[in-house]
């Protein structure tokens, strides 16, 4: 019998949502918490939650199967990221810049090495693994201009059997020559990445131009034509993160009504087109953001390090924009998905607005789920999900397990890993039914790449 076909069962909390939720009551009344539960997956998938003293009346014996008691443990589903660059790992933590001279300085020329496909590999492993290592078990992923470091990516995802959107980077001015394409180049070699990898395992591509100050008009109409000519790719870009980037979308495209409205004038909106940071959109772009049921990637570790300012998650939920939460290393400076909840929920008290423990969750599991329409094969613990798993240990830390300790309730607990977590509460993961990691039992994760 192969692995994925054998059942494996895990005992633990369980927590996760019925569903997607309009708003943030809906989130509250989705919220499911099974304190004491049995889950059973097989051929990659979830298959059946029960409580586990119902499963040990029913003749249940541990030590007859496949078990992991993850008791004391939140076993939730996968973390989401919806927003992240994988060839910026090797420059996070790149001082002193904001973002059209960070750009400049460290992006471009760190990107550049993505023409050497051995590196474009190694740094893809490296990252998947790191991602798995905080829980996240699906990303929406940049890679660099060169088509190689998408293949490398795709490969690498693939080996692993994980969950990934991701795209080649389109870019025909605005960067130094060595990292240009043409909107010709751009069509063929995306086209070519979509029809080899999207929807092939757990793979799909996403139409990435990198934002509007690098692509001509020509490009970007390219890039409305590849949404047409292959219906359910996404799309991928930035959209108003800094206030100088702002400006200068204004001068390049002076005969757009704001910043979104370039994107929307080349079919580049809609339910599948993901815009990182949204932090300076006017009211018109709010609009427009929720009646095209685009998608906002809420960035705080990102949007703080660079200064680029505040999200107004609040704003977002009240206008009915679809929001989904994203590290953006590397502007980001983190690639756990709890690190990003903690600052997200500092940012939302800058605002008077409270960010609960619960609706954390939801923005890091099935909220993400639904912003990327996957919220019917992952984000739940629904038979037949995908079995994509994150194993939170509130005990991660001395701290944490001290801090724990004083809280009475589930919700206490969650939002103390989400202030206080990072890998270190990351116990374990699953991607498709695999257990992929066990904190402490990693092999070391440290590539050469001179
Ligand atoms: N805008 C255009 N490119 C980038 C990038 O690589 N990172 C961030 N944070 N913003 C961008
Ligand atoms: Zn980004």
């Amino acid at each position: 019998m192969s692995e994925a076909s054998k059942s494996l069962y895990l005992r633990g909390t369980f927590l996760d949502f019925t569903g997607p939720a309009a708003d943030a009551g809906d989130v509250e009344k989705n919220f499911r918490c099974l304190d004491d539960g049995l889950m059973r997956l097989e051929g990659g998938l979830v298959r059946e939650l029960v409580p586990y003293p119902e499963a040990v009346g029913r003749g249940f014996k541990p030590g007859e199967v496949d078990f992991m008691d993850w008791s004391g443990k939140f076993v939730v589903p996968g973390f989401i990221d919806a927003h992240v660059h994988y060839p910026q790992t090797e420059m996070i933590a790149s001082y002193g810049e904001q973002l059209l001279d960070w750009l400049s300085m460290y992006t471009f020329p760190t990107e550049r090495k993505y023409a050497d496909k051995n590196r474009a590999r190694a740094v893809s492993d490296f990252f998947l693994r790191e991602l798995l290592k905080n829980g996240t078990t699906t990303a929406v992923v940049f890679c660099a201009v060169f088509p190689q470091s998408a293949d490398a990516f795709f490969e690498a995802a693939e080996a692993l059997n994980m969950r990934t959107v991701a795209g080649k980077v389109m870019m025909d001015r605005n960067a130094p020559d060595y990292l240009l394409d043409t909107p010709e180049s751009a069509y063929e070699d995306s086209l070519r990445l979509i029809d080899k990898w999207h929807g092939r395992g757990r793979a799909l591509y996403a139409v990435t131009p990198r934002f509007a100050p690098t692509s001509t008009d020509a490009q970007l109409r390219m890039a409305g034509k590849l949404l047409e000519d292959r219906p359910g790719v996404y799309m991928q870009t930035h959209l108003a993160e800094n206030k100088n980037e702002v400006r200068w979308v204004a001068e390049l495209f002076p005969r757009h009504r704001n910043y979104l409205h370039v994107y929307e004038s080349f079919g580049l909106t809609g339910p599948r087109c993901l815009f990182a940071h949204c932090v300076h959109l006017d009211e018109d772009e709010w609009a427009r953001m929720a009646e095209s049921r685009s998608v906002a990637c809420f960035s705080p570790t990102s949007n703080l390090f660079l200064g680029s300012g505040m999200f107004d998650y609040k704003r977002a939920r009240d206008e009915g924009v679809r929001v989904a939460l994203a590290t953006d290393v590397g502007g980001g400076t983190s690639l756990s998905q709890l690190a990003s909840l903690g600052e997200a929920y500092k940012i939302c008290q800058l605002s008077g607005h409270k960010l609960s423990a619960v609706e954390q969750l939801y923005l890091a599991t099935m909220g993400g789920a639904s912003s990327l329409s996957l919220d019917g094969v992952l984000g739940n613990f629904e038979p037949g999900k995908e079995a994509d798993l994150a194993v939170l240990d509130p005990g991660g830390t001395d701290l944490m397990a001290m801090r724990s300790a004083q809280a009475g309730s589930v919700r206490e607990k969650l939002f103390v890993l989400t202030t206080l977590g990072d890998d270190r509460a990351v116990a374990g993961a699953y991607a498709a039914g695999r257990l992929v990691h066990v904190r402490g039992e990693n092999p070391p994760n440290r590539p050469r790449l001179g």
